[in-house]
Order: structure tokens, then C-alpha cells, then sequence
């Protein structure tokens, strides 16, 4: 492909179509670090039959955000809608598209901490009945023990009670069978049509046929989220049409796919440096005492989404672990012909490519995070507040951890997810002892490609128990 001039470089490979496809999956970051050394912050690289612009100096991410008539999310999103969870509305109805985005709004403010009181007392039921009995050292694996516990609490908290004969095979099937189908989302999302990866679509229908309208109904204690949603899909669609099911399909989906390999990591981390585990602890304690709460009376800790956000050593550790581990891409598609304004000039950029904020080199950069590979529990932290000033090149940065995505598509889960991830571990921590195992560090995959939260490679086995107070 010729380049006009004020293009950026662009890089194909040898590979027809493919382009740079097996470098990119061999390391990601590894290789969009020596294409940004060799050709600086803006390039173009063939990826799959996608030219595909990566924007990485963090001054200009707003550039992009910014111009969102020029450079969408909706073409993108609405797309991996259809060709993933089988929405085809979206691609056709804006107002459905702009309806569905109001209902995000339930995932913040009051009905945030509503939906996180149902969570916390669903955590406390799922830890009486699955651990109280574990007075002796249990061991299990870390990853079905977060996927497990995650999806539980994320159904339950969104959807209320089933009333089904058996819930939970109800429950452990739909998990398992969209653990199953994440594992073929990337490539779903990447264009490749569903026909081509194996059971994906018989997965696919499986899991929207969960959500008919006679299922929904034996779902009680919606979350307003939820709720509001459902409203206006009936509003577009007739009660019994599958694609309502699909809706519901995308969100679970959303609200599990990445919050589970969160957990991972942050659990992870916090069982392998004791550092860690110390300072939550002691910050936990301090906190169940100015609340007048005492240890070892059951799994409930009752803690607000805002004495959650107070406990600064816990938040590092959640935002070192999504820093560690965040591939979440932000995606724009170049809607024409287009300039943007970057300080070195002009960058000219092709309608119908696809441009890319990339998180991984952001977090990776040593000129903001000293030692980046290295887990730091108080890389956050700063004379015990939190801390929220890096600079890069002298100047202060505004976006320094984008693991949420930027600008419009910004994840709306991303408090929920942050206070369910943050209660797990305040109950793990106060109730149980917990001890790894595996002493052999854990990698990341790179299946996700630029597709979320890194799953782990491998597994490690921890044990625990609960803590005896006498
Ligand atoms: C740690 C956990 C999570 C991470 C890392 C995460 C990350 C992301 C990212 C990167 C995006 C795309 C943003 C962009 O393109 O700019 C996104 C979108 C989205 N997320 Fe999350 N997410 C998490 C949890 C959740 C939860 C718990 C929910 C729901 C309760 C949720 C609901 C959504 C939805 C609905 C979208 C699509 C928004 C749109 O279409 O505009 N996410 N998330």
C-alpha cells in the first residue's frame, strides 16, 4: 500500500493479509515497543486485514477521544455486538444504541450502592454456605476459585434470585459455557465469522437461550441496571425475541470477562508479597474498629463503596494488578479521511482503518513506573493518600492507568468491578488464613490480544482456612 504523505509508517510484513498477526501474538508489548523505538509514537500496522494506527504517547489520547465524530466507537462496538453475542439491532437502531447507554447510569451513584449492598451480602451468603465449614487447611486453584466466586456474585448481584429446580447447575452451566465462549471471543471479535471456531455458535445460542423471556421471569430481584434495560427492550423488540436474550448475553459477559483474570491477578499478588498482605491487613483493622465491627463474626464485613475506596493499600494493589495485566485496547474507526492534529504536525489517517490507544505500553513505561515488570503494592500510594500524579517528560498526565478503556466507550462497570474485587478481598483477608502454594511465578497469556485483562498462563494452587479467633 502506497503511503501519502503525513501518513503514518506503516508496517505490513511479508504475511498477505495477516500482516504482523504472529508477531503481535507471539508478545504484544514487547513488539509494539520495538516498532515505537524504531518508528516513534504513531504507527500503522497490518493486522489480520486491518490497518490498524497505534497512538501511544498518552498526550495525545485525549486527540483521539476527542474527535469522536471523525473517530467512532459505535461502528466498532455495535460490530463485535453483531459478530459476537449476535445483536444485529444495534447495527441499524441509533436510538435502541443511545436508550441501552442511558440504563449505564444505574451503574453509578445511589443504585451503585445499592447494587453493591446486595453484592456484599451475596458474598457473605456464598462464603457461609461454601467455606464456614473449612476449620481445617483446604487447598484449591486460584483461577475456578476466582471464576467461581466472581460469577456467583456478579448473576446474583445483577439478576436476584433464581427460582429454578436446580440453581446451581443453572447457574454452573451458564458459567461454564460462557467461560468456553470467551475463549473464542477475540477471534470473534476480530472479524473471523463464527462458522469457523468449532462449537462457538452452538455456545452462542446455548447461552441466549438462558435468557428467553419464561427464563427472565424465574430471575427475582433485578438490579436497576438490569431492569431499566429490560424496559427498553421491550420497547424495541417483541417479549419473546431471542435477540432481547442476546442483550443480556453481552452484558454478563462484560461484567464476568474481565473481572475474573482482575481477581486473579490482584489475589495473586497479594498472596505472594507478604509486604502487601500486611498493610491491607492492618488498614482493615484499623478500619473495622473506627466502624465499631468486629472480626470472626461470619463473613460479613460491611463495609460502604466509600470505606471500601478509603482503604488506599488495597486500591494499589487492585490498580497495580489491572496495571500488570491490562490489554484493554481503546478502539475508534475512522469514520473519513482524516487529520489529527498531533504536536509533531499533522497525522493523516485513512476512513475505514482502525485506530488503537494501547494500554500495555502506557503502564510498561519506566519513565513513570520505575522497575514496571516488578509487582509494587504501593506504586498507588504516597504519603499514605493515594496517588494520583505521574509525570512523563516533565509534564503531569492525566490518563497514567487506562485499564477501563477512554472518552465515551469508557467501561461503566468499572466501579462495580473495582468494589467487587475490592470486598472479595477484604473477606478473604479478614476470615481466612490463605497461603500459596506454587512458589513458581505465573504468566501471562496472550490471548486476549488487544481484548482485556491477560488471563494467567498457568495456575497455581493456594490453601486456606478460617481464621480461628480464640
Ligand atoms: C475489571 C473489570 C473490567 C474491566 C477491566 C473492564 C474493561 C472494559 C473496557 C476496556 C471496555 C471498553 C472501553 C473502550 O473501548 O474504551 C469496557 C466496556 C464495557 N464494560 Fe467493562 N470492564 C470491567 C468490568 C465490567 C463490569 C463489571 C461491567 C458491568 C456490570 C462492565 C460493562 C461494560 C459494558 C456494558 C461495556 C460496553 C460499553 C459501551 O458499549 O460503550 N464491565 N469494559
Amino acid at each position: 500500500m502506497c503511503r501519502r504523505p503525513g501518513e503514518p509508517p506503516l508496517i505490513t510484513g511479508w504475511l498477505p493479509y495477516l500482516g504482523q498477526i504472529l508477531n503481535f501474538q507471539k508478545d504484544p508489548l514487547a513488539f509494539i515497543k520495538s516498532l515505537q523505538k524504531q518508528h516513534g509514537d504513531i504507527f500503522t500496522i497490518l493486522l489480520g486485514g486491518k490497518y490498524i494506527t497505534f497512538i501511544l504517547d498518552p498526550f495525545q489520547f485525549q486527540l483521539v477521544i476527542k474527535n469522536h465524530k471523525q473517530l467512532s466507537f459505535k461502528m466498532f462496538g455495535n460490530k463485535v455486538s453483531h459478530d459476537a453475542f449476535s445483536i444485529k439491532r444495534l447495527l441499524t437502531n441509533q436510538e435502541l444504541d443511545h436508550e441501552l447507554h442511558v440504563c449505564y447510569q444505574y451503574l453509578q451513584g445511589k443504585s451503585l450502592d445499592v447494587l453493591c449492598e446486595t453484592m456484599a451480602q451475596t458474598i457473605n451468603h456464598i462464603f457461609e454456605s461454601k467455606l464456614s465449614s473449612s476449620r481445617y487447611w483446604d487447598t484449591v486453584q486460584m483461577l475456578p476459585f476466582c471464576t467461581t466466586v466472581i460469577f456467583e456474585v456478579t448473576f446474583t448481584s445483577l439478576y436476584g434470585k433464581l427460582l429454578v429446580a436446580d440453581r446451581k447447575k443453572f447457574i454452573s452451566e451458564l458459567r461454564d459455557d460462557l467461560i468456553k465462549f470467551d475463549e473464542k471471543f477475540a477471534y470473534l471479535a476480530s472479524g473471523i465469522p463464527i462458522e469457523f471456531l468449532g462449537n462457538a455458535k452452538s455456545m452462542q445460542k446455548k447461552i441466549i437461550n438462558r435468557f428467553t423471556q419464561e427464563n427472565l421471569a424465574k430471575m427475582q430481584g433485578w438490579s436497576k441496571v438490569i431492569q431499566m434495560r429490560q424496559d427498553t427492550l421491550e420497547k424495541y423488540y417483541e417479549p419473546d425475541d431471542l435477540e432481547i436474550g442476546a442483550h443480556h448475553f453481552a452484558l454478563l459477559w462484560a461484567s464476568v470477562a474481565n473481572t475474573i483474570p482482575t481477581m486473579f491477578w490482584a489475589m495473586y499478588y497479594l498472596l505472594r508479597h507478604p509486604e502487601a498482605m500486611a498493610a491491607v491487613r492492618d488498614e482493615i483493622d484499623h478500619l473495622l474498629q473506627s466502624t465499631g465491627q468486629k472480626k470472626g463474626s461470619g463473613f460479613l464485613i460491611n463495609f460502604t463503596r466509600e470505606q471500601l475506596d478509603s482503604l488506599v493499600y488495597l486500591e494499589s494493589i487492585v490498580l497495580e494488578a489491572l496495571r500488570l495485566s491490562s490489554f484493554s485496547a481503546t478502539f475508534r474507526f475512522v469514520e473519513e479521511d482524516f487529520a489529527l492534529p498531533v504536536e509533531s504536525g499533522k497525522c493523516l489517517l485513512r476512513k475505514g482503518d482502525l485506530v488503537v490507544i494501547f494500554p500495555p505500553a502506557l503502564h510498561n513505561d519506566p519513565e513513570l513506573f520505575e522497575a514496571p515488570e516488578e509487582f509494587r503494592y504501593d506504586r498507588f500510594v504516597e504519603n499514605g493518600k493515594k496517588k494520583t500524579t505521574f509525570f512523563k517528560r516533565g509534564r503531569k498526565l492525566n490518563h497514567y492507568i487506562v485499564p477501563f478503556g477512554l472518552g465515551s466507550s469508557k467501561c461503566p462497570g468499572r466501579y462495580f468491578a473495582v468494589s467487587q474485587v475490592k470486598q472479595l478481598l477484604v473477606v478473604l483477608v479478614t476470615c481466612l488464613d490463605l497461603e500459596i502454594i506454587d512458589a513458581k511465578p505465573v504468566k501471562q497469556s496472550n490471548g486476549r490480544l488487544l481484548l482485556g485483562i491477560s488471563y494467567p498462563r498457568s495456575d497455581v494452587f493456594f490453601k486456606y482456612k478460617v481464621k480461628s479467633w480464640s
